[in-house]
């Protein structure tokens, strides 16, 4: 039997919606993704969502929007603390705006970082803290956020693999100064390729609409701090404004109308999904031999993690195999402990203290899909697989 990592979750809606835009002839970003913007920015109770055409362009804006703020904007060489395990663009604009990175460890059996450490981690350069919920388990946000107010610290919460999630009835994705989200296939709503940066902080959001479409203040209102010393009284001037140094992030106008379907069904979907993980759960709970995920408040389950207990003496390229031979599909733990890849030699970076836990999810563990349907049959597969090694 397959047990494949991810399925799509569109249905006839998305693809009508698609028709819709491709017969209007308007492509580039427009009304579609301004109402899916403003129906994002209304399920997570924010004043502000701006969708760009990846979750890391919505990091990358969201640390140049930092750089570009009025009030105490980050400098070059400015210190972040992070978890060792996230996805690799969760710190490539970090290292790309010259911020020093702190890796801290994550623990093993949530996979988020270690909050205990924070304290510990703080230096006098220290600016910012980006807390990641790694695979839709809510990260000690309501810690890492009392942390960051105790020292003045900014809290950029990269959220793209949690939507939905919540700790103590406030949803990921809510607790950071800046937050982030993805909307790539095989997420918990998929436009494709998509992104959303959310705010509460307007500034945060003028500059993140001038970043994403070059710099160009087109989307900002004129009477925006962001728009300070441009000249509005000559409607030629008035039409192009560039403010800060921008991209072209941009997402489709595609992207954007199948987001506002998406969304429709996000509650539906999480709910299967945590129905999924209820069987998972059952079936390997316990079992020592595999380390899985434990919950922190209410996860949105984006997969299925298993890490071969060291204790155990179980070989993990045997187990691979006998995975492979059983048709089921897996991978690394998002991008495994970052430091490990050769990337990081580009980085201006230090390990406090030690990453123990977060190289072991790296060398003993990895991930099956969960999908928004629903997959006893292929769970059970699972089991029966792993019972064997
Ligand atoms: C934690 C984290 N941050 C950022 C991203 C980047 O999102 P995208 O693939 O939409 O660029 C991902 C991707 O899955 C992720 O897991």
């Amino acid at each position: 039997m397959a047990y494949e990592l991810s399925s799509t979750s569109w249905g006839e809606e998305e693809l009508d919606a698609m028709q819709r835009v491709l017969r209007s002839g308007r492509f580039t970003m427009g009304e579609q993704v301004r109402r899916f913007e403003d129906a994002f920015a209304a399920r997570f109770g924010m004043k502000h969502a701006v969708m760009v055409n990846s979750g890391s362009s919505a990091n990358l804006v969201g640390v140049a929007a930092l750089f570009y703020r009025s009030t105490r904007p980050l400098q070059r060489g400015d210190e972040v603390i992070v978890p060792a395990i996230s996805w690799a663009t969760t710190f490539h604009p970090l290292q790309q705006y010259g911020l020093k990175l702190r890796f801290i460890d994550v623990e093993l059996d949530t996979l988020n970082m270690d909050a205990s450490t924070l304290e510990r981690a703080l230096t006098p350069r220290t600016r910012m803290v980006v807390a990641v919920s790694i695979l839709g388990n809510p990260a000690p946000l309501d810690r890492i956020r009392a942390f960051c107010d105790a020292h003045d610290l900014i809290l950029f919460e990269d959220n793209c693999e949690s939507m939905g999630a919540m700790l103590n009835g406030r949803l990921c994705g809510t607790f950071g100064d800046i937050n982030t989200f993805s909307t790539f296939y095989s997420h918990h709503i998929s436009t494709m390729e998509g992104g959303l940066l959310v705010t509460n902080d307007t500034e945060i959001d003028h500059l993140a609409r001038a970043i994403r479409n070059h710099g160009w203040a087109r989307d900002v209102p004129v009477d925006s701090i962001v728009n300070q010393g441009q000249r509005h009284d000559d409607p030629f001037f008035k039409a192009y404004r560039f403010v800060v140094p921008g991209y072209n992030v941009r997402p489709l106008e595609l992207c954007g109308a199948v987001g506002l379907e998406q969304i429709k069904k996000l509650d539906d979907m999480l709910a299967v999904r945590r129905k999924n993980a209820a069987h998972f759960g059952a079936l390997f709970k316990d079992d020592p031999r595999f380390i899985i995920q434990r919950e922190n408040g209410s996860s949105s389950w984006f997969s299925f993690t298993i890490i071969l207990n060291p204790a155990s003496g179980l070989d993990r390229d045997r187990v691979m195999q006998t995975l492979r031979k059983g048709g089921i599909e897996f991978r690394m733990i998002t991008g495994g402990c970052f430091p490990n890849h050769v990337a990081v030699k580009y980085f201006d970076y230090d390990i406090f203290g030690n990453i123990d836990n977060a190289k072991t999810a790296h060398e003993r563990g990895f991930f099956v899909g969960n999908h928004p349907h629903e997959i006893a049959a292929e769970l059970d597969h699972l089991r029966s697989v792993l019972n064997g090694v």
